[in-house]
Order: C-alpha cells, then structure tokens, then sequence
C-alpha cells in the first residue's frame, strides 16, 4: 500500500453513525485511495467494552483510520493499541466534537483549552503504537479563536508527537449550540489552516469544512496536504469517483458505474445476512448512490420500502434497477 501521506490527500471524515464499516465498504468500492475514517469510538468503550466488535472491519477498507475519543491518557494508550493490533493504518483523536455528552466526558472541542493534557494524550498514544497519531481539531472554541490560540495549540500537541492535524476550519461554541448547529453556524475560515502550513511547513495540514465541489478542493490542495470532506461524501457518494480522478491522476483508475457498485453492493448484502445484519442497516447508506439520476427517487422510495418489509428478501438490491426500466 502506498503511503498514507498519499491517501491523505483526500479522506472522508468521521461521522458517528454515518462512517460505520458497512458505509466505508461501500465508499471504498468508488475510490480505491481515498483514507477513510471510523465514527468516533470512546477509549473506555474499548477498553471496558466489546473491543473485538467496535474494532471489526473488512480488508477491502484499507487505508482506514480509526477515530478516539477520550482524555485520560493510559486509557487512550490502551485503546490506541487495540486500534494498532486490530490492523488500522492511523489513529486519530477527537478534539473537535463539541456535543454536550462528549463534553460531560470531558474530551472533544472542549479539550483545545488543555494542550497540555492533549499532548499528554498523544505522547502516550504514541508510544504506545508504531502507525501514526493524528488530531482533528477546530480553529478555536468559544472566546478562544484568535490565531495565536490555534497556533499555540498546534505547536505544543505537535511537540508530543503529531506530525498531522485535520484542522475543520470553523470554531466550536460549547454552550448554546447544538452538534448540528455547530457544523453549521460558525463561520469558516480556511486561511486559519492555510497559515498553519506556512508557520509549520513540516506538519501535515488537512483541511475539512464545507467542501463540497471539486474546484474547492483543487484550491485547498494547492496550499495543503490533504481535505477531508464529511456530508457531501455521504450525500453524495458517487461524486467521490470525480474527486479520486482529480486528487490521484498518477493512479490507474477507472471510475464504476452505478449499477456494478450496486451489483457488488448486493454480494456483501448477502454476506452480511449470513451474520444476522439486516439490510436496512447496510442499505442506508447507499442512499446517495443515484442523487441526482432520472429515476433515483423511484429508486430511494423503492429501497426505503423494501428494507421495512420483513418479506421482502435479501435480492432487494437487484431488484431495484428494476425501477430504472420503468
Ligand atoms: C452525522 C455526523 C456525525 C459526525 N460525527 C463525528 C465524529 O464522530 N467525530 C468527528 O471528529 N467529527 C464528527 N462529525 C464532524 C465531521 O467529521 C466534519 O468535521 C463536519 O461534518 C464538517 O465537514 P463537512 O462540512 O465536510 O461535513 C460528524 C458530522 C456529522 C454530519
């Protein structure tokens, strides 16, 4: 595999919910190099929890990183560990979800106001491992959004042992906002990241914020490492097939059509029946796959029925195009 600086370029963002392993082998099957991540999985769920079943995903997947969220460092030491044994390619702490449950479990966004301790994080998280440490953070938190605020940050997490920072280029406010809002109110401001490059040439910066054509993400990677982009990719899977054109050209890569992703869709469907997954669970996902097509909301109705129906059969997939015909 090539190396992750490579897949960095572009990667689809952790989203809880979203970014399970049945959405990333399906994202996989439209862009071969682009670095995906996991939904943000607590350190004590691992370690207290059922490790083997949060870890679990599919070979198909790799490059895939794997996103923590915590605050104490011996347990993100031990969770990063069981990341590294279970085979992901990176991991990556959470310093940018402002929900009110992550913050009652002190970590997330409300963590960029204790470098110190997320430094402590990464340092132990890094001896702990051989596959890098990285941090996907915000560009500030309520009264704290100054540059020199970011900057500060950066430099002492960097001193830890993070040599890469997603940096979604918005501020979180902790109070008063809900998750949603907060991916949505606070302005963007993308020459935050583009400065931290130039003050810290040696780091890895990946941009994520509101990228949602390709001409953004052209003007990014002129300045940056890598973007990571979050809803469009969900909403919008099959432009990925765009992007992995444009951001790997030395790539021998020939883009999918729908209805062979859709073909091998209904393969792992039927794999996953074998292990008592229900379909609605896979499908979800793939309701992006025909956004924008004639007939695509045909299509959506259609599977959105199906997967309620308990007779409906493990074939759903395949009988779907046949709405295409009509
Ligand atoms: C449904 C949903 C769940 C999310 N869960 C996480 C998460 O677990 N960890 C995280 O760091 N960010 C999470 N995010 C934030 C995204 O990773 C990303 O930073 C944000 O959506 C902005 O990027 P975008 O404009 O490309 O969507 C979530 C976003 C959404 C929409």
């Amino acid at each position: 595999m090539p190396e992750l600086i490579f897949h960095r370029r572009l990667s689809v963002a952790p989203m809880m919910d979203w970014t399970d392993r049945h959405c990333r082998y399906f994202l996989r099957l439209l862009s071969p190099d682009v670095l995906l991540y996991t939904e943000m999985v607590t350190a004590a769920a691992l370690i207290h929890g059922d490790a083997d079943r949060l870890l679990e995903f599919r070979a198909e997947e790799h490059p895939v990183a794997l996103q923590l969220g915590g605050s104490d460092p011996a347990l993100l030491a031990g969770a990063a560990k069981l990341g590294g044994q279970a085979g992901y390619n990176e991991i990556n702490l959470n310093i940018g979800c402002p929900s009110p449950r992550v913050q009652a479990g002190s970590f997330g966004a409300c963590l960029m106001a204790d470098p110190q301790l997320v430094a402590d994080c990464v340092r132990a998280m890094a001896e702990a491992v051989d596959i890098p440490i990285t941090v996907k953070t915000r560009i500030g938190i309520d009264d704290h959004d100054s540059y020199e605020f970011l900057r500060d940050f950066v430099a002492t997490v960097a001193d830890a042992g993070c040599s890469v920072f997603v940096i979604h280029a918005r501020k979180a406010l902790l109070s008063g906002l809900s998750p949603k809002e907060n991916r949505q109110a606070p302005p963007l401001i993308y020459e935050r990241a583009y400065r931290i490059k130039q003050e810290f040439p040696h780091l890895a910066i990946v941009v994520n914020g509101g990228i949602d054509s390709t001409d953004k993400v052209g003007v990014h990677l002129e300045k940056l490492d890598g973007v990571m982009i979050g809803r469009h990719a969900y909403h919008h899977p099959f432009w990925l097939c765009e992007v992995q054109r444009q951001v790997y050209p030395e790539t021998d890569y020939t883009a999918p059509d729908r209805e062979s992703v859709l073909r091998q869709m209904h393969g792992y469907l039927q794999e996953c029946a074998e292990q008592g997954v229900r379909p609605h669970v896979v499908i979800r996902h793939m309701m992006g796959l025909y956004t924008g097509e004639a007939g695509g909301k045909r299509w959506r109705r259609f599977l959105s029925e199906q997967v309620q129906d308990p007779a409906a059969g493990g074939d759903m997939l395949l009988r779907s195009l046949a709405v295409f015909a009509l």
